[in-house]
């Protein structure tokens, strides 16, 4: 490549050099100064343009969004603001953007909603906040696999069409070849699935887990970190139809191990942004504190982005029973005063979002890990304990956003595995290659899913999944 990036260049002390650079103009002052972003950095250089001695008719193409390759001396600037800048000898305008036109997009400089925003996720990368996002969920994922490499883990690619129901769920989107005009009939009128591509009945992944553990038993330690979808129909800003997950999988590991891995790991990956992600992660912040001035006192965040992210690296998450967690919340205030709006009243209920945000936000102001849920809340894979109803389960709980983690040790006794998908009506010819690994060398094992968009959201502050990737999916939207 003949030019430089501007992060680069930024951090450039090759004063009196010679430069190309190349990106797109965010702004253009008094017919002189260029602020060029190239999407390597929040930052933009500044050009300073000779502007007496340009052609008029190339000064009035320089404008906002056009894209621009600007040669210049690199020199130390005179304003305040920024320590070098560009002497611009020649600029080209690679591509025009015509101001009339940009007035109606996101591009124009003026504050835009997020909601508006959304509704441009092609342009909308070139904001400052979502150029901040997304270069923070680009440095979250190499973290990711740079923590299970660092650590004996091999990444293992699992299908992404599968012929199961991993979670039990029933929340699939279903791959089919056939002609939906004229697909072929069974005598009953169903549609006959055995003429069908695969010869079967198959479905997008909901996740990696079980064809993860197949390769734990065999490779020891390993991860998948991939797109899974949900037809679940959850309108809400902690869920997308498509997201990716990142599931651990690891033999001859107990729940306890495997709580010490989700931590470790967690704390890894926001440590790592900490270090590498500081001129993004400090706009981010801003941002929320700018957001927080028309918020009423209560509603306003209790501590800066950057804190909350270091609160998590260095402090314990407080591991708590299920069991606990709801003699905890019965004798809550807001489940005294009925504020809940699924009121806890005896053990066995499911835990709505509520009740886990008011263990992490109010009650232990801290992530939190619950485990050991009652068998009847969870999937079929899940380890019985010796009391026969509750299943070494475990979630983390995170301030602001919820359930991140879902995991358990798994169920490694064929008998009580058959029996328990016995109860659930799940056919043994369907997963008789999980049954193997029970007949062949079966061993205690754990794993988890981490949802990438969660951590996204926890690492930037942002509110709304649909803010923290690319081409957000959820129901009534697929568009770009
Ligand atoms: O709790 P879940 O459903 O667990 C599993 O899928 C297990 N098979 C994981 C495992 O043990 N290997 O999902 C795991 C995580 C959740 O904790 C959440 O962070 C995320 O995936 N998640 C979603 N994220 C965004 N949108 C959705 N619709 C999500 N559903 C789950
Ligand atoms: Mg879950």
């Amino acid at each position: 490549m003949k030019h430089i990036s501007v992060i680069d260049l930024l951090a450039s002390t090759a004063i009196h050099q010679e430069f190309t650079v190349k990106g797109w103009v965010r702004s253009f002052r008094a017919n002189q100064f260029v602020a060029l972003n190239d999407g390597s950095t929040i930052k933009n250089i500044q050009c300073v343009v000779d502007f007496e001695n340009t052609d008029p008719a190339l000064l009035k193409r320089i404008t906002v969004g056009a894209a621009v390759s600007i040669t210049g001396m690199l020199e130390e600037s005179q304003g305040a603001g920024q320590r070098v800048e560009i002497k611009v000898k020649t600029i080209e305008i690679a591509g025009d953007a015509d101001p009339e036109e940009v007035k109606l997009t996101i591009l124009s400089p003026k504050r835009h909603s997020l909601e508006k925003l959304r509704e441009q996720a092609h342009l909308r990368v070139r904001t400052n906040t979502f150029g901040a996002i997304m270069r923070l969920r680009s440095k979250l994922a190499f973290a990711v696999h740079e923590y299970f490499n660092k650590n004996g883990f091999y990444h293992a690619h699992t299908p992404i069409i599968t012929g199961s129901d991993a979670e039990g769920a029933g929340e699939m989107f279903r791959i089919s070849a056939l002609d939906p005009e004229n697909p072929p009939k069974n005598e009953d009128g169903s549609i006959d699935y055995s003429q069908d591509f695969f010869d079967k009945e198959t479905n997008l992944t909901v996740s990696g887990q079980l064809e993860a553990e197949t390769y734990a038993l065999g490779l020891g330690k390993v991860y998948t970190f991939g797109p899974t979808f949900r037809a679940e129909n959850s309108n809400t800003s902690r869920h997308l139809a498509e997201f990716w997950m990142i599931e651990p999988e690891v033999a001859f590991c107990d729940l306890d191990g495997n709580m010490d891995l989700a931590e470790d790991f967690i704390k890894y990956v926001i440590n790592y942004a900490l270090e590498n992600c500081q001129d993004d992660l400090e706009f981010l912040e801003n941002r929320l504190v700018q957001e927080d001035k028309s918020k009423p006192q209560a509603e306003r965040a209790t501590m800066l982005l950057r804190d909350k992210l270091k609160f998590v690296v260095e402090n314990n998450f407080k591991r708590v029973s299920y069991t606990e967690a709801i003699d905890i919340l019965r004798n809550s205030k807001p489940n005294k005063k009925k504020k809940f709006k699924f009121p806890i009243d005896q053990w066995g209920a499911d835990l709505q979002s509520e009740h886990e945000r008011y263990l992490v936000e109010k009650h232990f102001e801290c992530p939190v890990i619950l485990f050991d849920y009652p068998a009847n809340i969870k999937a079929f894979y899940m380890r019985l304990n010796e009391d026969g109803k509750t299943v070494r389960a475990m979630d983390i709980l995170f301030p602001g956003i919820g359930e991140i983690v879902g995991g358990s040790q798994r169920e490694e006794r064929l008998d009580v595995l058959k029996d328990k998908m016995a109860e659930l009506d799940i056919p043994e010819e369907e997963l008789w290659w999980y049954l193997d690994t029970r007949k062949f060398g079966t061993c205690i094992h754990s794993g988890f899913g981490l949802g990438f968009e969660r951590l996204v959201l926890f690492a930037t502050g942002m509110t709304n999944i649909r803010d923290v990737i690319p081409y957000p999916r959820f129901p009534g939207h697929a568009e770009f």
